[in-house]
């Protein structure tokens, strides 16, 4: 791709851009929320047209103007915010258009016999290949989109954010995946907040800011040694990317704080013998106020359903109670001073027609209307602009429409609305799921500020770090139960790793609730 400029109205968000990558190669695209790099792959994929610049495929100018264009000369891409058809089976959504689907029609039974022997294959899902795509969790359907792409034997493959909803295990497996591809001489464009990752995968890395290039960095300093991904004197390479990112350096994790002392008399959230057919086993657990819950789990574990179950959004069996009232509907939920923020925001989330004001303020709306429902606007721009400074949500425009920004300033809106209503008790689902790393430091500044102030939370987070460095204390689950409880003292990364895909057990003494009544439950049995 060479000097691609693209404008949205008024804004230049790309100004010359070029972008080169070759056969087998993983290149990395990173870049602040908002730098450019889905727009850049839009365009790569058809669904937005530059304003200027050239495209060449494997020496050829190419023109593509539309998906299908793109389709036909074999790129394939993983959008960001990924929209799947509900309705659909999952072997349907695999094979979608494909020459397959027409088997189907003679007999379904092999097609989703063939579907769950590709999942299995090439990404190593274990769904029912005839459940609707809407039954599927937001990692499964990633996995799920990551298959088909595969399926289609590319000639270029983009991954946009691909790991953001994905635990450790499955992140290993999209890595094996790459990995394959990579051997057939597939070039794979891979955009990710986790720079941790570039440096397991990616030789070079593309840095995007502002819209402009920002330089390229090669990680490969070290080829060759993927077992010396933890030795702290490869960071240099890394070092390199944030400052060309943000133009100076940032810590990734902010310095560590002091432990907190939760009121262990006054629980906040109580949570007894809640079931979801399928996902969770009679789940027993409480959190105080002034602590943050962390909890953890791979895809299937029951961690995609809890914040769902317990904020009253899902059916369920057993009890939840929020500062003492019994929570039965989503509505309850947010009566009784609890804030969610879903994992996916786009199905529950952002309201992307609205502006950034409306988004942010929706919440405190009553607080903020006078007697008669006349909402003050005044208060409510400042509220909002309030926020989109703490959180530097770009761009810097409370009128601006949220469907027009960026994921990870989407994610940050819907963030805001939560932070800005002052709740007492927040349900946290991948909140910097798509953030960069200088604004995740920020969110969990502000995080931290109401949980000191008094306000309970349940943070449900694949990122390991994360978990580690916000939670007071930690449960792993594995298959619909818990299977260990850590203090933050005890909790470090590997240790969970370890615990969450199954391959350690914690001493059953040091368990706080008896196992012996707690089910497993897989999906076959729904
Ligand atoms: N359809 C649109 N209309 C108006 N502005 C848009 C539109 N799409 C993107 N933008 C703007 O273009 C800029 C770049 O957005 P883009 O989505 O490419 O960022 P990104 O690098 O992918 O960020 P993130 O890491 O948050 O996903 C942002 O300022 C965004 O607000
Ligand atoms: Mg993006």
């Amino acid at each position: 791709m060479r000097g691609i400029n693209k404008s949205f109205g008024a804004a230049h968000v790309l100004r010359d851009v070029s972008f080169s990558i070759h056969a087998g190669e993983v290149r990395g695209l990173v870049g602040e929320n908002g730098a450019g790099k889905s727009t850049l792959i839009k365009i790569l994929t058809g669904l937005y047209s530059a304003d200027a610049g050239t495209i060449e495929l494997e020496g050829e100018p190419v023109t593509i103007s539309s998906p299908a264009d793109a389709e036909r000369l074999g790129i394939q891409v993983i959008h960001q915010d990924r929209h799947l058809a509900g309705r659909l089976t999952v072997a349907e959504q695999l094979y979608l258009g494909r020459s397959e689907s027409r088997r189907g029609w003679v007999s379904r039974k092999a097609l989703n016999r063939r579907a769950a022997e590709d999942l299995r294959r090439t990404v190593g899902l274990e769904v029912p290949p005839q459940l609707l795509v809407d039954e599927l969790t937001v990692a499964e359907q990633q996995l799920l989109q990551i298959a088909r792409a595969v399926l289609a034997k590319p000639r270029l493959l983009v991954l946009d954010e691909p790991t953001a909803p994905l635990a450790a295990a499955e992140v290993a497996q999209l890595f094996g995946t790459i990995q394959q591809l990579q051997e057939a001489d597939v070039p794979i464009i891979y955009i990710s907040h986790y720079l941790q990752e570039l440096r397991q995968i990616s030789g070079r890395v593309t840095v995007l800011r502002n819209g402009s290039n920002a330089g390229d960095v090669d990680l490969a300093s070290t080829p060759d040694s993927p077992d010396s991904s933890d030795s702290s004197d490869s960071t240099d390479g890394l070092g390199k990317v944030i400052e060309l990112m943000v133009g100076a350096a940032v810590e990734e994790f902010g310095p560590p704080r002091a432990t907190r002392h939760p009121d262990r008399r006054s629980p906040a959230l109580e949570v007894t013998g809640l079931a979801v057919p399928g996902a969770l086993a009679d789940l027993d657990l409480t959190v105080h106020s002034g602590e943050i819950l962390g909890v953890t789990g791979l895809v299937g574990s029951g961690v995609d359903v809890l914040a769902d179950a317990v904020t009253g959004n899902i059916a369920h069996a057993g009890h939840v109670r929020l500062h003492g009232q019994a929570i039965r509907s989503a509505h309850a939920f947010v009566r009784a001073s609890g804030a969610y923020v879903p994992a996916d925001r786009r199905k529950n989330g952002a309201l992307v027609r609205n502006t950034v004001r409306e988004n942010i303020s929706l919440v405190t709306l009553r607080t903020l209307s006078s007697r008669l429902g006349v909402i003050h606007r005044r208060k409510e721009q400042h509220v909002a602009e309030t926020f989109i400074r703490e959180l530097d949500i770009r761009p810097a425009r409370a009128d601006a429409v949220a469907g027009s920004l960026s994921g990870g300033n989407q994610q940050k809106t819907v963030l805001a609305r939560w932070l800005a209503a002052g709740s007492r008790f927040l349900v946290l689902d991948q909140p910097t799921s798509g953030v960069d790393v200088g604004s995740r430091a920020q969110i969990y500044t502000q995080i931290s500020k109401l949980v000191d102030a008094g306000a309970g939370a349940l943070l449900v987070t694949v990122d390991l770090e994360e978990l580690v460095g916000l939670a007071d204390r930690i449960l792993v689950f594995h298959r619909g139960r818990v299977i260990a409880e850590l203090s933050r003292g005890e909790a470090s990364t590997d240790r969970i790793l370890a615990l969450a895909s199954g391959t350690q057990q914690q001493a059953p003494d040091s368990i706080s609730e008896p196992t012996s009544s707690l089910r497993t439950i897989t999906r076959e049995h729904v």
